[in-house]
């Protein structure tokens, strides 16, 4: 899809469609209104024939319009004027892709992004907004179909997103290339999770890793094997991956576009590409979910994807343990004790608590091998977080407080929303272990949260933040898929971290 950012009325447009947002009661927006006195009171007739109330969501297809240059009116409801909030904005840009992905002509104007969003004033966001919700809609993952399957075509292949000034575009130009590159990592990482166990390996992502870095002439990747993991001492990552006929590997994605000497933000993902449990093994039912288990290494890979591409003058790190946790003859078992990179001893209470383990070696990898300026993980790391949370928000755990508020605030900025959870001391007793140094479960309460104060315990060293995307990184049920979150918020992070260099 190509997108573009124009000022012009609407009237005026000779495109397949030009879509703008009624308001709630039947209250034309100022763009439907000059669409109306064009065409003679079509608009306004429609919407007394009882069509088009303005109902968030609600959409409404008009052809063979005379006296107009456009082929098509698309209308969208938007509920309340005075409560067209940023949710509102978002819903009226899903309802209108739902339409645009169907239709049948070639471009559309959008004049959504003219409306006043509650709270916001700047019609960068607003077309960045609208582009990431356009592309979400669009996206199809189609990559493990036969040779008869018909893929999805569709005709619309250039939206142009209008604003009210000429003096806007270069703020509307920037939101569509900040739009462009997010969408790009949110798709690399949507198709990565959506790839199945079988294709999608540890092996695969490092595969994946060399490729970006043959494609984004500043990315550098290194993998680490099984045998450099055993010469680091890295214990607890090799533990789960013994289970596994596929060898582990350790992925490291340097992006390096900063000063010389600027501290790198580190990005840490949880790489398991089939979680069946280990030893403690999953209930069948679902099970095929756990492919998804490399969300948090897929949105890493989003996110160096989207900085490169961006061209950030910053350093960035992409971290991947990668591996998978499978039951086997040479798995590791419940009461084994494991010895990781930093030296502390974990005994294996539960063989599904795995993600933990990987991470841990990672963590003491990157604070070994880098002086981070930030280092934030992403993990599908507990159901407790998705009983907590459910899937509108990830956790968000952090020893520092300017870094969780600036991960807070670039999630609820782009609709990608992470919120604050305790790392409070008091919970690490519930790690204690009779034989080791720590326990790998802390029983049944607060289950995301001694998952986070395990972490700590190979984070204390550093600016750290957790994010528990179990709940977010896919979609189950009848639109089962990967969500490509939280690299938006990722993403938004490090636009932000470039332009002032804080938090
Ligand atoms: N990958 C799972 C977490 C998970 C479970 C994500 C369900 C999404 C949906 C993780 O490795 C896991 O198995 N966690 C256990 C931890 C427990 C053994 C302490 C869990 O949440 O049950
Ligand atoms: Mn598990
Ligand atoms: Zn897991």
């Amino acid at each position: 899809m190509e997108y573009l950012v124009k000022s012009g009325s609407p009237e005026k447009q000779r495109v397949g469609c030009v879509v703008v947002g009624i308001f709630d009661r039947r209250k034309p927006s100022t763009q439907a209104e000059a669409l109306d006195e064009a065409s003679g009171g079509l608009i306004a007739s429609v919407m007394r024939r009882g069509d088009m109330d303005g109902k968030l969501g609600q959409t409404t297809l008009l052809h063979g319009l005379e006296n107009l240059f456009c082929d098509r009116i698309l209308l969208v409801g938007c509920g309340k004027e005075r409560d067209f909030n940023t949710r509102a904005y978002r819903q009226a840009c899903q309802a209108a892709a739902k339409e645009l992905d169907a239709m049948g002509g070639v471009d559309a104007a959008i004049y959504l992004t003219e409306l006043n969003v509650k709270g916001r004033d700047d019609f960068g966001w607003q077309v960045k907004q609208a582009l990431l919700t356009f592309e979400d809609v669009f996206y199809r993952f189609e990559a493990c179909r036969g040779p008869d399957y018909e893929k999805h075509s569709r005709k619309l292949s250039r939206i142009v997103f209008q604003v009210p000034r000429r003096s806007d575009l270069p703020a509307a130009e920037r939101g569509v290339d900040e739009g462009v590159a997010t969408a790009n990592g949110v798709k690399f990482a949507k198709d990565l999770g959506n790839l199945p166990g079988n294709i999608c390996t540890p092996t695969y992502l490092a595969e994946q890793a060399t490729a970006l870095a043959d494609a984004q002439k500043t990315i550098k990747t290194n993998v680490l094997e099984e045998s450099d993991m055993e010469s680091l001492g890295m214990g607890a990552l090799l533990g789960v991956s013994r289970g596994s006929r596929q060898p582990a590997k350790l992925i490291v994605m340097e992006y390096m576009a900063g000063p010389k000497n600027a501290k790198p933000i580190v990005l840490v993902g949880k790489g398991v590409t089939f979680d069946a449990g280990g030893i403690s093994i999953k209930p069948g039912a679902g099970m095929d979910e756990m492919k998804y288990d490399m969300g948090g290494a897929a949105s890493v890979f989003g996110a160096v994807q989207a900085a490169a591409e961006l061209g950030l003058p910053i350093n960035v790190v992409g971290v991947v343990p990668a591996t998978e946790n499978l039951p086997d003859g040479n798995a590791y078992k419940p009461g084994d004790i494991l010895t990781s990179m930093s030296g502390q001893t974990i005994e294996v209470l539960n063989t599904d608590a795995e993600g933990r383990l990987a991470l841990a070696d990672a963590l003491t990898y990157v604070e070994r091998n880098y002086q981070p300026d930030a280092v934030v993980d992403m993990a599908t790391l507990t159901g407790a977080c998705v009983v907590a949370l459910g899937s509108h928000a990830a956790g968000l755990w952090s020893n520092n407080s300017p870094l969780r508020r600036s991960l807070r605030d670039a999630g609820e900025l782009v609709g990608d929303r992470a919120w604050p959870m305790p790392l409070w001391e008091e919970y690490q007793s519930q790690l204690d272990s009779n034989f080791a140094d720590m326990a790998n479960v802390g029983g049944k309460e607060g289950g995301s949260i001694t998952a986070a104060s395990f972490l700590h315990r190979f984070a204390r060293k550093l600016r750290w933040a957790h994010l528990d995307i179990a709940g977010v990184a896919w979609k189950s049920g009848k639109e089962k898929g990967a969500t490509g979150r939280p690299v938006g918020l990722l993403v938004q992070y490090l636009i932000e971290r470039a332009n002032t260099g804080n938090a």
